[in-house]
């Protein structure tokens, strides 16, 4: 892209857009025009981006008559599904936050750090992964192309804020003694809830199944075997999730600590001994997926344990959806 593109950010009221962009301005993606768009409820109030206000515009299927050259959605499936197609229809490149497109064949599924080049397979709309599969893709990937994962075993705790702002809500709402049930079926505070998303035919929620899918099609390797439980927790910010890995080749803890220390994005932080382990609270508002607890499965012959957190709406959604954009215009 020769020229400052125009940008569009759709769902800019919600907690994901609203973070898209912020990130956009702490990152100074460079743009010509900015439109930000959301739901009829919230035409007409306005956004203030860089020290200037912008009206928010109803999102309908005139929105991308105007030139515009990249639009970040993050308005849910049923509006991707609708207006993505739309949109890309009109030249615009679609980065889209919802599940509606990640396992169409025709769309890339991209982790910046992982398979950057996929983006330019894109036909009009590129998928931002789920964000529980976005953090863990950043340790695995320098291990599985050095070691070859077998097996996958993911067990996830997971923050309220990745369900928008009905789930923080619930949570805010709930400790103060007052459960809403506004996002959940049972009460968010004191408890956790093995089930994100609907549950499935097979016995497996829709998160979980995501998150066995979306590994499979970033690392373009459906021979893995992987198994998920996604269980929501009552944190705001962050997603924990342990994470068992078992290899084709043997490895040294040494080698696997340098490894994940020179991946782009990852940080780690492990030192047990002195209560040093990756927390949700300290991964909240940063850009990078910390790692710890890294140890071996003595259960079977190359295995490995790692706990993995950050921030589940910026690397998880709004950061990532960033650097495909970045990826666009480089
Ligand atoms: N939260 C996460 O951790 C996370 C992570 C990855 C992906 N995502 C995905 O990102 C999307 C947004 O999630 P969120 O957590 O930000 O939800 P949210 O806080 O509930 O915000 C939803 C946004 O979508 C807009 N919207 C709803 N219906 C619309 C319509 N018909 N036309 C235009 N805009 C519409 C809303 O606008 P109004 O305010 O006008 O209603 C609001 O801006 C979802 O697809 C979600 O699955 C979320």
């Amino acid at each position: 892209m020769s020229k400052k593109p125009n940008l569009a950010v759709v769902g800019a009221t919600g907690v994901v857009g609203n973070t898209v962009l912020k990130v956009l301005e702490e990152r100074e993606f460079p743009f010509d025009n900015l439109y930000v768009m959301a739901s009829a409820k919230s035409a007409g109030k306005t956004i203030s981006f860089k020290g200037k206000d912008y009206i928010i515009e109803e999102l309908t299927e005139h929105s991308f008559d105007i030139p515009i050259d990249i639009a970040l959605f993050s308005a849910g499936g049923e509006t991707s599904k609708k207006y993505a197609p739309l949109a890309a229809a009109k030249g615009v490149i679609v980065v889209d936050n919802s599940s509606a497109w990640r396992m169409d064949p025709d769309v890339p599924l991209v982790v910046p750090e992982v398979n950057p080049d996929d983006v330019w397979r894109n036909k009009g709309i590129i998928a931002n992964p789920n964000c529980s599969t976005i953090q863990a893709m950043l340790p695995i990937k320098p291990l599985h192309d050095k070691y070859r994962i077998k097996r996958i075993v993911f067990s996830t705790y997971q923050a309220v804020s990745g369900t928008g702002v009905k789930g923080i809500e619930d949570l805010k709402q709930g400790l103060a003694g007052n459960d809403l049930l506004i996002a959940y079926p049972h009460p968010i505070a004191g408890n956790c809830l093995p089930h994100i998303d609907s549950f499935l035919e097979n016995g497996y929620t829709k998160e979980e199944m995501k998150m066995v899918n979306e590994t499979k099609k970033i690392l373009g390797d459906e021979s893995i075997r992987i198994t998920a439980t996604a269980v929501r927790v009552p944190v705001f910010d962050s997603h924990s999730e342990s994470i068992n890995l078992e290899f084709e080749k043997p490895f040294e803890l040494d080698e696997v600590r340098s490894l994940l220390s020179s991946f782009k994005g990852c940080t780690v932080a492990d030192d047990p001994e002195n209560n040093v382990y990756p927390l949700a609270r300290q991964a909240a508002g940063k850009d990078d997926v910390f790692i710890g607890r890294i140890r071996r499965d003595y259960s079977v012959d190359s295995g490995l344990n790692l706990w993995v957190v950050s921030d589940n709406i910026r690397k998880g959604a709004a950061t990532n959806a960033v650097q495909i954009a970045e990826l666009l215009i480089k």
